[in-house]
């Protein structure tokens, strides 16, 4: 285990659904204070505050005023995600956000650009493929466990927001959907695995137009889709490997697997990537039975409990990266996957195979227990 020493001063800006996750999260690292809290609406932040020991809170701009913070936690939704990050950069802030790193790619490229004038660091959610289970299944890929690597599967299906979340609009509108929503967990998975893609094939529709929402605490009754909700893709990876991936909004129930991934000389299955950790199995092709690896990292959280809805190792990510350590999930990843998954809906609108213009290296692997 690597030891840390140094503390980092953490600003969160949004204190809605997922905020909860990130402070317990974070509280469970090793070097994040957490000490502020802020949101557009400051009552939002005074009660999340109260609630979560925080010591400062109030809007954005006390958040970038605040010269006792160094590294924001950005977890507005994802329209607001482009200005927010821009202003906390040229403020000198380090800047964690949550995914999509924007919500499109023109958006995303000039946070990149503010990312690049400055010294600030900026990293970007998922983070849960640096958890034990994709990290292990790398290093299966990297031992050649599989052999070569042929193909993937991916199948993102409904995480039912309308039933739990008090107001989905956002997982319908731009930004949202199951390709840009969920499809960052999985992409981010597969790349960290089989590298970059390289280009692009897709058909999307909207399955039910409208959805009723039943979360208890819901402020909205039901909302319009602005977005794709069932989408096909075919990614060629710049390796030759070829993924199929299918993002749903509409399958709620599926005895398909969520990730495979398939080599010469045997197959990878990997649990749900929304996750940190759980079971990745391998069989190999003279094997008669699957095996579970034996996890090449520590466990973020107890499997199947919900510590692994908790939220937090890409700030830790980024606090490394501070420190000097590589930034993993890092903003050239994080665009490439969001390239690839915007690729998907031009894809359908130009009915042509889309040749990515964006392309990364393979995070760092954590090899650290
Ligand atoms: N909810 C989840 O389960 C979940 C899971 C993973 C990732 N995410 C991501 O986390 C982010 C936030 O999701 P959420 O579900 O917590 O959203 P939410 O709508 O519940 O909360 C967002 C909060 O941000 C505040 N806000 C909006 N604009 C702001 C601005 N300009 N400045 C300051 N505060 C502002 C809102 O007042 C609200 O309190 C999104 O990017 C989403 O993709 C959410």
């Amino acid at each position: 285990m690597v030891q840390h020493t140094a503390r980092h001063r953490v600003g969160i800006l949004g204190a809605g659904n997922i905020f909860g996750r990130y402070v317990e999260g974070m509280r469970t690292l090793p070097g994040l204070d957490v000490v502020r809290v802020a949101d557009v609406d400051p009552a939002r932040a005074e009660r999340a505050a109260a609630d979560f020991g925080i010591p400062a809170w109030g809007d954005g701009d006390d958040l970038l005023a605040d010269d006792g913070v160094d590294i924001i936690v950005n977890i507005t939704p994802p329209r607001f995600h482009a200005d927010t990050v821009t202003a906390a950069l040229d403020a000198g802030k380090h800047v964690y956000v949550e995914k999509p790193v924007a919500a499109t790619t023109d958006q995303a490229r000039k946070v990149l650009a503010a990312a690049e004038r400055g010294t600030a660091l900026l990293g970007s959610a998922p983070d849960t493929f640096l958890g034990s289970a994709v990290q292990t299944a790398r290093h299966a890929v990297d031992q050649e466990l599989i052999g070569e690597v042929i193909g993937a599967t991916a199948f993102v299906r409904s995480s039912r927001a309308e039933t739990w979340h008090p107001d989905p609009r956002a997982f319908y509108g731009p930004g949202g959907g199951p390709v840009l929503d969920m499809g960052p967990y999985y992409l981010a998975t597969l790349v960290n695995c089989l590298g970059p893609v390289a280009q692009v094939s897709a058909a999307t529709r909207v399955g039910a137009p409208t959805r009723k929402v039943t979360s208890p605490e819901r402020v909205v009754d039901e909302v319009t889709v602005e977005v794709p909700t069932h989408a096909s893709a075919t990614l060629t990876f710049a390796s030759g490997a070829l993924g199929t991936a299918l993002f749903s909004f509409d399958v709620w129930d599926t005895e398909l697997p969520r990730i495979e991934i398939y080599g010469t000389e045997g197959t990878l299955a990997l649990p749900n990537p929304n996750f940190f950790d759980g079971d990745v199995r391998l069989k190999r092709h003279q094997d008669t039975e699957w095996q579970v690896l034996t996890p090449v990292t520590e466990l973020f959280g107890a499997v199947g409990s919900p510590e692994q809805h908790r939220r937090g190792l890409g700030v830790r990510d980024l606090a490394n990266a501070v420190e000097g350590g590589p930034l993993r999930a890092g903003a050239e990843f994080a665009f490439h996957t969001l390239d690839v998954l915007e690729s998907i809906q031009t894809s359908q609108q130009q009915k042509r195979f889309v040749t990515l213009g964006s392309s990364c290296e393979r995070p760092a692997p954590r090899t650290s227990r």
